[in-house]
Parts: structure tokens; C-alpha cells; sequence
């Protein structure tokens, strides 16, 4: 039995969630908003993204504010959010919407732009230009997985999920409404039919459900046994003059973290640091106090950084050498997530002297 979208449709119109970026029936949706929220919301929750959401349009109300900001800014506005390529793809797809006046409005086009892949082209085209194509995102892939009872694992069963997932809307209730048909599937992920204990009793589609009528919903969909995350580990040192500043160094545009601000720190190994080879790394000679460490979890490896912390005195904060950086406001600075654990844990047992 193929889902049928007009249940779907029915309860979007009384359960849709109230969300910033999401105009309400009726109202002519804002393609720029529409662009800012699907870029934050990769990788990322509804609840984490909102306020920075807010603080974008406040900072940067059109595109063309944001294409005009200095990159820093956009870096610096985005430090917590993590994923900083996107920030930095975020930048270079302004200057471009800037350049053409507006953004294109087809998924051919879209795909074009730095920083939008199949995913997010799909869901601005739908949401912001009612083009009827179905953004498939981890929720739609759940949503697919149970009603069709696709028990293959990810990620392998990908491709055939956004096949099954792009028959969902071919009927003439989801062509007509193309924008809320996405994100009726977006809310329908997040609220009924979420990863663990869907509630099947009130899901509108219940009946066309295989993966329900099967007793599996639950277990889909399956995954591919996760490689075990390898560990790497370094030592930051967080370096305090007397007016306050922090030594702090911009990272290279390139790779991980690439443009965001740090504490100067030793590389990042697969073994622990000797603690006598990681103080000689630092950038004076102390005396350093040992804060504690800081465990951070990234995609693809997790860290674990040893943090110290040192105070200078007054005009003692002149020759030392440029790569470790700069004494500035931390306030001003883009420090992402892991650095700011590691200032919180400094500024612990610098409040203490
Ligand atoms: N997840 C991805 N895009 C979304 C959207 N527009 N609304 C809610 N959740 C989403």
C-alpha cells in the first residue's frame, strides 16, 4: 500500500512545529532564510541551531549583508556551531547569490553553489521554490526505511532509500504542496517517527506502514556495525596577560577546524604526550599549571587535551614568537567548541589566583 499524502498533509496542518525559519501558511517563504537555516541544520539539531539562526539574521538581515561581512566575522559568529566548512562555504555562497542578484530556484542550479550538496539543493528547491522533489535527510531515510520495511543496512541501503524516498510524493496532494510535503516529512522524523519508541498509535501513515505492520518499525533502520573511533591527544596552553588577553593563533584555512581561532597547542598524535616533551612545546617557559583535560568527540576521531594555564605579569607579554600567536579578547576571537571547553577549564583555575 503506498503512503498516502494527503494523510501526511492533514496532520502537517494541525501538528507543524513553530520554527524561525519556517513561514506560516500562506505567507511567501524567504529563499535566504530558507538557504541559512538548511546549511546550519546539516549535522546539526533543531534545538542547537535556533539561536544561532536568530543571531545570523540579526547580525546579517540579507544576503547581501552576509556576502559583504568579513569572513572573521562569519567564523567568529558560527564559533560552537561546529563543522566550520560550512561557515566558510556559507561565506562563498553569499558572495556568489550576491553576485547573481538571487538565489537560483532549481536543484540543477542550486547544486552549482559552495556548500550545498543533493540534500540541502533538494530542500531549498522544495521548501523555498515549491519544487516537488523530496529532500532526503537521516529522518526522511528513517521515515523510508519503516514504511517500506527496508531492512538492508546503512549506509549501503542509501541510494535505494532516496529511490523509494522520491516515490513518496508523486501523488497530486504532495505535487501541489511540494514545501509542505518536505517538511511534513522533516516534522513527521522528528516527532512520531523518531529513532527510538516512534509512536505509531497517532503517525498518519500508520496503515500504509510495512515496517509497523512487520513489528521491526522500531529496529529500522538497520545499521552497518560503526568502526571503533580512533583517539588522538594533545596539550593547548592557555596564556593570560595582565590586561586579561589570551594568547590565541588563527589555524590554517585548510582542514579541520581550518580558519578558527585556538590556544596554542602541540599536534594531535595516536599516543599520549610525555608530559616533559609537551612543555617544551609551549610558548614560555611557565610556571604552567595543569587544569585537567578536555575530552572532545569529532566525526572521525575523538580528543583528548591536556589543558595548563599561565599568568603573566605585567609588560611581560612582548617577544614572544609570532606562531603562537596573538594576545587578544577571547570575546573576539572564533573559538570553536573544543577550545572553548579548554578556556572554560583555564579560566577555572585562573579565577582561583
Ligand atoms: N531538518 C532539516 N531541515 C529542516 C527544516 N527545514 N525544518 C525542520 N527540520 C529540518
Amino acid at each position: 500500500m503506498t503512503p498516502d499524502a494527503s494523510d501526511l498533509l492533514r496532520w502537517y496542518d494541525t501538528h507543524r512545529r513553530t520554527l524561525p525559519w519556517r513561514s506560516l501558511p500562506g505567507e511567501r517563504p524567504d529563499p535566504y532564510g530558507v538557504w541559512l537555516s538548511e546549511i546550519m541544520l546539516q549535522q546539526t539539531t533543531v534545538k542547537a541551531v535556533i539561536a544561532y539562526y536568530e543571531r545570523f539574521l540579526t547580525h546579517y538581515p540579507t544576503v547581501q549583508d552576509l556576502a559583504a561581512a568579513p569572513q572573521e566575522d562569519v567564523l567568529r559568529l558560527w564559533a560552537g556551531l561546529g563543522y566550520y566548512a560550512r561557515a566558510r562555504n556559507l561565506h562563498a555562497c553569499a558572495k556568489r547569490v550576491a553576485e547573481l542578484g538571487q538565489f537560483p530556484d532549481t536543484v540543477d542550479e542550486l547544486l552549482k553553489l559552495p556548500g550545498i550538496g543533493a540534500y540541502t539543493a533538494r530542500a531549498i528547491a522544495a521548501i523555498a521554490f515549491g519544487r516537488p522533489v523530496v529532500p532526503v535527510d537521516g529522518n526522511v531515510e528513517r521515515v523510508t526505511s519503516r514504511l517500506f520495511a527496508i531492512e538492508d543496512p546503512l549506509p549501503a541501503s542509501r541510494p535505494l532509500l532516496a529511490r523509494q524516498a522520491a516515490l513518496l510524493n508523486q501523488s497530486k496532494d504532495a505535487q501541489q504542496r511540494p514545501s509542505d510535503f518536505a517538511q511534513a516529512l522533516f516534522d513527521l522524523g522528528a516527532t512520531l517517527c523518531t529513532p527510538r519508541n516512534p509512536s505509531c498509535l497517532t503517525c498518519p501513515w500508520r496503515p500504509a506502514c510495512q515496517g509497523h505492520a512487520d513489528g521491526i518499525a522500531a529496529t529500522l533502520p538497520r545499521k552497518a556495525p560503526k568502526q571503533a573511533k580512533p583517539t588522538r591527544y594533545g596539550t593547548h596552553f592557555v596564556l593570560q596577560d595582565a590586561s586579561g588577553h589570551m594568547l590565541i593563533r588563527t589555524r590554517p584555512e585548510k582542514g579541520l577546524l581550518g580558519g578558527m581561532d585556538e590556544f596554542p597547542g602541540t599536534d594531535w598524535l595516536a599516543t599520549p604526550w610525555d608530559e616533559k616533551d609537551a612543555l617544551a612545546m609551549a610558548p614560555v617557559l611557565g610556571p604552567w599549571t595543569a587544569c585537567g583535560e578536555v575530552i572532545h568527540v569529532f566525526t572521525h576521531f575523538t580528543l583528548r587535551l591536556m589543558i595548563y594555564a599561565a599568568a603573566l605579569p605585567a609588560g611581560h607579554n612582548a617577544g614572544i614568537d609570532p606562531s603562537f600567536g596573538t594576545f587578544r579578547s577571547t570575546e573576539r576571537a572564533a573559538l570553536p567548541g573544543v577550545m572553548k571547553k579548554c578556556l572554560a577549564l583555564a579560566v577555572a583555575d585562573l579565577e582561583t589566583r
